[in-house]
């Protein structure tokens, strides 16, 4: 028998199909097997306008599920994950209308609190509803969302700050199921401390506090700036969030049904953008501008980038990228904001591997993002492996070849070593791009570079 949560009617268990819309058209429910072919060795010139990002997108489209009425989200990327996303929310009962760059959502009449594995699977940040379903409708059954190409990536601080708010979870087969104190009710205010910052840890429990009886204290947040862009729009929806953006936020949560829709214009990507203003920067005599970016968010990137030997000049929303000498070896270690990004550390590797002299990575996020590697290998990269950190040892060439995509940030770095290479490369499986990268084919083809996509190349 349905249940009723203010005005909402809850449907538990009900089986739907589920189809994803995809954003190159037709319903994608299969991973295209697409591949791009790059003809290396021309310099980029011109300007590329970065889109809006992916990461502050799916926070603040699963924060739709905490108020009623119709919601808009502009500056929206035509992504993979995007659709993904969109079609999750339509299972759970929502209306949802993507017509890129904009989203619009709506509240439907029934509303089943359930992520199912098979959406999950396509997509771990699925989580995030978790946190806005609990604490709007008292339960929710999430997939667990597994483990990944780059890293175990559990979400036991995800579960262990939501039972501090008098949740109670429990995992059974596969899922994680969360009911409300007292059998399905109102979270209550606590003072949570994560024992690492993560990034949608934080965002799962600004949006469950947004709801919470009293104020909650989260300590050791993430400070990316897709949190901050997500405290932003809750506070737009009537919430008190304080201190997004910084390692201690409180949040004084508000009545179920108090949190008003919202129109918000998103963010734009500073990984897609620090991702083109690597690729501009691969070749000598480039001279790209990257429009639309947010400087403050990518200081980390652009220092390293000046102590590599490449001209960066910011000036508003502009970066623009020039090189006109040899690269020279800089160490990265990544960390959280405002650290050097997780996020760039395969573009950075590979720009690396064009430098003079040997160079250390090192990945302190995830503990398998070198997947990459093997790779670049195939096109003469000079990389050891020991543990987190890669030697790069810059190369004089990289050649042309048919490399696998394993994950969104690889697929990128390898798609920039081709644009290096002598002769043509091939990258595979490029499903993995489409999830984090609008349009990036015509983008790099406007900035000169010679790029194909190639339909079903493994079909
Ligand atoms: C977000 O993932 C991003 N995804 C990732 O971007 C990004 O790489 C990552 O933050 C780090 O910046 C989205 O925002 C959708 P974390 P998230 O929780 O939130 C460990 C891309 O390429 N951890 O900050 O899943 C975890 O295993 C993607 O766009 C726990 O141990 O990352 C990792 O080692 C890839 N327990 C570290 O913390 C937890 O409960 C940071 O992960 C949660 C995380």
């Amino acid at each position: 028998m349905p249940e009723s949560h203010d005005g909402a009617t809850l449907v538990i268990g009900v089986r739907a199909p589920i189809t994803i819309s995809s954003p190159r058209g037709g319903c994608d429910n299969e991973e295209t097997m697409d591949a791009i072919r790059v003809r290396g060795g021309k310099a980029l010139k011109g300007r590329v306008r970065i889109s809006g990002a992916k990461n502050a997108a799916l926070p603040i489209l699963c924060a739709t599920l905490l108020s009623d009425g119709e919601s808009r989200l502009r500056n929206v990327p035509a992504l993979r994950d995007i659709d993904t996303t969109a079609a999750l929310l339509r299972f759970l009962g929502r209306n949802v209308r993507v017509n890129a760059p904009e989203v619009v959502v709506d509240a439907g009449k029934d509303v089943r609190p359930e992520a199912p594995y098979e959406l999950v699977k396509l997509m771990r940040a699925s989580v995030l509803v978790l946190g806005p379903l609990l604490a709007r409708f008292g339960r929710a059954k999430v997939s667990l969302p597994g483990g990944c190409a780059i890293g175990a990536r559990p979400i036991d601080q995800h579960l262990k700050g939501l039972e501090a708010m008098g949740a109670k979870i429990s995992l059974e087969r596969g899922y994680v199921i969360a009911e409300g104190p007292n059998g399905g009710g109102r979270l209550r205010a606590a003072e949570i401390v994560f024992d690492l910052p993560t990034v949608t840890g934080t965002e799962n429990l600004m949006m469950a506090a947004a709801l919470a009886k009293g104020r909650t204290s989260l300590f050791n947040c993430a400070r990316e700036p897709e949190v901050e862009e997500l405290g932003r729009v809750l506070n737009k929806m009537g919430a008190e969030v304080d201190g997004a953006g910084t390692d201690v936020m409180h949040i004084k949560g508000k009545e179920p049904g108090d949190l008003l829709p919202f129109d918000h214009a998103i963010i734009p990507d500073r990984i897609e953008a620090g991702t083109y203003m690597i690729a501009a920067a691969m070749m000598e005599g480039s001279d790209v501008l990257v429009e639309g970016a947010e400087v403050q968010d990518l200081e980390a990137l652009v220092l390293k980038m000046r102590m590599a030997g490449v001209e960066v000049g910011t000036k508003g929303q502009s970066i623009r990228i020039r090189r006109n000498g040899p690269l020279k070896a800089v160490n990265v270690t990544t960390a959280p904001h405002p650290g050097f990004p997780t996020d760039m550390q395969a573009q950075f590797l590979v720009l690396m591997s064009r430098a003079k002299g040997e160079s250390m990575i090192t990945e302190t996020i995830f503990e398998n993002r070198f997947m990459h590697v093997p790779e670049l290998h195939r096109m003469g990269a000079n990389i050891t492996l020991r543990g987190r950190t890669a030697a790069v040892e810059g190369v004089e060439r990289l050649y042309g070849a048919s490399v696998m995509a394993t994950d969104l940030r690889a697929s990128a770095s390898l798609i920039i070593a081709g644009l290096a290479a002598d002769d043509e490369t091939e990258v595979r499986r490029v499903y993995h791009l489409d999830r984090g990268y609008e349009h990036i084919e015509e983008k790099l083809g406007g900035l000169g570079a010679t790029i194909e996509r190639v339909k079903g190349a493994e079909g």
